[in-house]
């Protein structure tokens, strides 16, 4: 089986690469080989390629740059994925795409399930839940993975940043009114892997189970790495960005339990492996 990884060079993409099941060819691509955005430039590549799937994990994800790229974010991540879709609609093959949390105002306190209503707060969701809509409107055979709080290796990314900051300054200030379920990117590819050998159809939700504030997040990151540096809880209002995060982030696995048999394991247990591998 032929596996199309689009957004390969990435965070989650260049894991994809490394943690598929073995056993299928897998095959990367990013930008420079041909970018999303050119409906021609897609279609020909699918054609040349002729993958059976195609994971799309490319996307313009500075969240807060977003606001002012407003016409970029729409570009990639809505007229992309439906570029994408048309391609895969020609050439037969299936589309698992990944998306996010931020389609959902996180105005909540209870996790999400696959069937709530989206309602982003931010021009990133906006543009994250129009590419979900476009591809729905266009194949029917499809997988679209929601997930959230990402981090590997391969990327910037939350942890990453307060390793570092750790390193620098002897106080941290995090916010503690967002909730989250940081999510390992090598576990998301092994359960994209798994999705896309099962082969079920429609939307999953899949993150690290269990979830915390991004301030208990960084309490955990320092104690695991030794830190004696501290953090300060702070409010979203005190930390003023561009984009408005969902105060409360939290998927519900539920679906993605029931239809694969597996279930995704704690986030504190996946950080603290991720941390001692870096
Ligand atoms: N990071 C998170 O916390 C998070 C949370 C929830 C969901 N997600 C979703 O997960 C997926 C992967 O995220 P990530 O953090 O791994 O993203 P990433 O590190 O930013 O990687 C995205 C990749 O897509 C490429 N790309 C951008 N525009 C393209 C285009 N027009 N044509 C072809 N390739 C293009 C980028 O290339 P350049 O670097 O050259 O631009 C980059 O290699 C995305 O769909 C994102 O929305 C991420």
């Amino acid at each position: 089986m032929r596996i199309l990884i689009v957004g390969a060079r990435g965070m989650l993409g260049s894991d994809l690469i490394a943690h598929l099941p073995g056993g299928q060819q897998v095959i990367g691509t990013d930008i420079d080989d041909f970018d999303i955005t050119n409906q021609e430039e897609t279609l020909q590549a699918l054609v040349e390629i002729k993958p059976l799937w195609v994971i799309n994990a490319a996307a313009y994800t500075q969240v807060d740059r977003c606001e002012e790229e407003r016409e970029q974010a729409f570009q990639v991540n809505t007229g992309g994925v439906k570029n994408l879709a048309l391609a895969c609609k020609e050439i037969r093959a299936k589309l698992l795409h990944v998306s996010t949390d931020y389609v959902f105002d996180g105005k909540t306190k209870k996790p999400y399930r696959e069937g709530d209503a989206p309602n982003p707060l931010s021009v990133y969701g906006q543009s994250k839940a129009e590419g979900e809509s476009a591809l729905q409107n266009i194949l029917d055979d499809f997988i679209i993975v929601r997930t959230g709080g990402l981090y590997g290796k391969g990327g910037n990314n939350f942890v990453n940043t307060i390793v570092q900051m750790a390193q620098e300054r002897d106080e941290l200030t995090v916010v503690n009114d967002q909730w989250v379920s940081p999510t390992y990117t090598v576990d998301l590819s092994k359960a994209i892997g798994t999705l896309v050998k099962l082969s079920p159809q429609g939307i999953f939700h899949v993150v690290n189970s269990d979830h915390c504030t991004w301030y208990e997040c960084a309490c955990t990151i320092l104690e695991h790495i030794g830190s004696t540096s501290t953090v300060i809880p702070i409010s979203s209002e005190d930390y003023n960005r561009p984009a408005a995060r969902p105060a409360f982030g939290v998927l519900d696995c539920g679906r993605f339990t029931e239809v694969t048999k597996t279930t995704m394991r704690p986030w504190e247990e996946a950080l603290r492996e991720y941390l001692d591998l870096r």
